[in-house]
């Protein structure tokens, strides 16, 4: 069986900056991928190329064998590829159930009905998504009053509306506090191996990729410098004189969090 997503050769320059060069990755249904590197090493121009925002200079990204390259990311979407975003993109004054009410109605070729509101549409499924992610009790709260941490996993039950085979999360626990993102990551890692999910995910967290990832990219001015399995990445010379430099792979002090 080829593998749920394949990339061959994706590149992208800036003008004379390589911002990705050479990148080739395969991901399989139900595992969880992270992709680390420094600040501006290609990330996320690397997500943007695999959900049709950019679009790239050369390279193959066939998804289920098709390729999607030149693709609109609406009709990437609807393939079957959802993603989280680093700021969240919810509606303030609606519901959390409200929003994802309107994330299926999109689905669900329904856009026209936004206008007013969601009402009764998909309320049962909205509900058995919020509940996936723990949210049911929130649903009729304002999303404007949420908890940052609720709003994310609201992000997910959102993301998770379209029945996605292929989840691409570009920092989804920027801004949490380490405890949280633990608990999201944990959550997102659960889901998808129960409902046969590929996840690619960029996190600062070290503690969080190791924990739940079940191979790792690194990348480094654009160039894939190390692939493996957490343990492989953690002990790889290359990847710890990067990492090293900047304290993140060993370092106790981030392990007990500045963030948020
Ligand atoms: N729209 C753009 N125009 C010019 N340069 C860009 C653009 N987007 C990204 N870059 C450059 O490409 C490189 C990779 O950026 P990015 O993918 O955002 O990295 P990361 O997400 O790993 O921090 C950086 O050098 C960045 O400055
Ligand atoms: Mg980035």
């Amino acid at each position: 069986m080829s593998a749920l997503l394949q990339v061959e050769g994706l590149a992208k320059s800036y003008g004379g900056v390589h911002a990705v060069r050479g990148v080739s990755f395969a991901l399989d249904a139900g595992t969880i991928l992270a992709l680390i590197g420094p600040n501006g090493a290609g990330k996320s121009t690397c997500f943007n190329m695999l959900n049709g925002q950019i679009r790239p200079n050369a390279g193959s990204i066939k998804l289920e064998g098709q390729e999607i390259v030149g693709l609109p990311p609406r009709a990437v979407w609807r393939r079957g590829v959802g993603r989280t975003f680093q700021i969240t993109a919810t509606f303030p004054s609606m519901t959390v159930r409200e929003n994802v009410q309107v994330a299926l109605l999109s689905f669900h070729h329904k856009l026209w009905a936004m206008v007013g509101y969601a009402g009764a549409a998909h309320r049962p499924e909205a509900d058995r998504l919020l509940a996936l992610v723990g949210m049911e009790a929130q649903a009729e709260r304002p999303c404007g009053e949420l908890a940052y941490g609720d709003l994310k996993r609201l992000e997910l039950a959102i993301a998770l509306a379209n029945n996605p085979k292929l989840l691409l999360m570009d920092e989804p626990t920027a801004g949490m506090a380490p405890k949280e993102r633990v608990d999201l990551m944990r959550l997102t890692a659960k889901i998808a191996r129960e409902k046969g999910i590929g996840v690619l995910f960029t996190e600062h967290d070290m503690d969080v990729v190791f924990e739940h990832a079940d191979a790792v990219m690194v990348l480094n001015r654009g160039e894939l410098i190390a692939t493996g399995t957490p343990e492989q990445v953690r002990r790889d010379p290359q990847v710890r004189a990067i990492y090293l430099g900047e304290g993140l792979l060993y370092d106790a002090k981030h392990r007990e969090g500045s963030a948020a």
